[in-house]
């Protein structure tokens, strides 16, 4: 039978080193052609993931333990190594040191903050530390909500300004997922007494419905960007890459809410 250890590590290996090869891709894709070292190390980033991915997709949920623990160390070490290169180039342009490049500011914190959730949950796998099902329902809804706030802002922003009807829903997700995200934040400043099964199930219930029209609407653009029937200049793989976030949050509040019922009402 296959180790839970194994299974889950291999799961958050196997989705997180591709996004985080993508990453590399899309920071590259922004600098100008001049910045040839932070180039560099964005490629070097790119296969650093992309071995670890090969990896991971060819080790069997049968591996042993203490050589999956071995290489949580490892892909451990390679998040923590993006993240100090990404947070290095906000720094870089924050203090106007890049003028003229396409990375966002937001996108780079972000894409920042997703090595660091990756580092995190490899560290809690390892440590065998993994939160309390209430801690973990709301922890991760208020990383996940903020993510889904930031995703709707970026695809606004990188639409053409001339493709209105679009840009204008790409608005009230924003707004939307703001306001969740205040939500989540209130009903975690509120613990441990809003942590009551009826409270985190209609916490939840309302999550999904509103991530799971995000999802909708990012599959939609998605495919009208590769069809070429849309003016932006979001890349392809952008557009499935925030996506596919969107369908883990998904999978993740349906997992929470399995998780839920089958726990005592308090
Ligand atoms: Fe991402
Ligand atoms: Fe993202």
């Amino acid at each position: 039978m296959a180790d839970s250890f194994v299974t889950q590590s291999l799961e958050e290996i196997r989705f997180w080193s591709r996004i985080m090869k993508e990453h590399s891709l899309f920071l590259k894709l922004g600098f100008r052609c001049e910045d040839t070292q932070l180039i560099q190390e964005a490629n070097g980033f790119y296969s650093v993931f992309e071995q670890i991915e090969a990896k991971a997709n060819a080790l069997p949920l049968t591996t042993d333990p203490q050589q999956i623990r071995a290489f949580n160390t490892e892909v451990c070490t390679a998040a923590s190594h993006i993240w100090v290169y990404k947070r290095k180039i906000l720094g870089l342009i924050l203090t106007c040191k890049l003028p003229g490049g396409n990375n966002f500011p937001l996108l780079v914190d972000h894409v920042s903050r997703e090595a660091n959730y990756f580092r995190n949950r490899l560290h809690e796998l390892n440590e065998g530390q993994l939160e309390p099902l209430p801690d973990a329902i709301i922890d991760e809804n208020v990383f996940f909500l903020k993510i889904m706030a930031d995703h709707a802002k970026f695809i606004g922003h990188l639409l053409d300004p001339s493709e209105r009807k679009l840009v204008e829903q790409a608005r009230d997700f924003s707004h939307d997922f703001d306001q969740l995200l205040f939500q989540a934040q209130d009903l975690s400043s509120m613990r441990p007494q809003s942590q009551t099964t009826p409270l985190l199930t209609q916490f939840l219930d309302q999550n999904r419905v509103s991530v799971a029209s995000l999802r909708d609407f990012k599959k939609a653009a998605r495919d009208l960007i590769e069809a070429c029937r849309i003016k932006s200049i979001i890349h392809p793989l952008l557009a499935d890459h925030v996506y596919r976030e969107a369908e883990r949050f998904l999978h993740l509040i349906d997992l929470f809410e399995q998780r839920l019922a089958g726990a005592p009402a308090n």
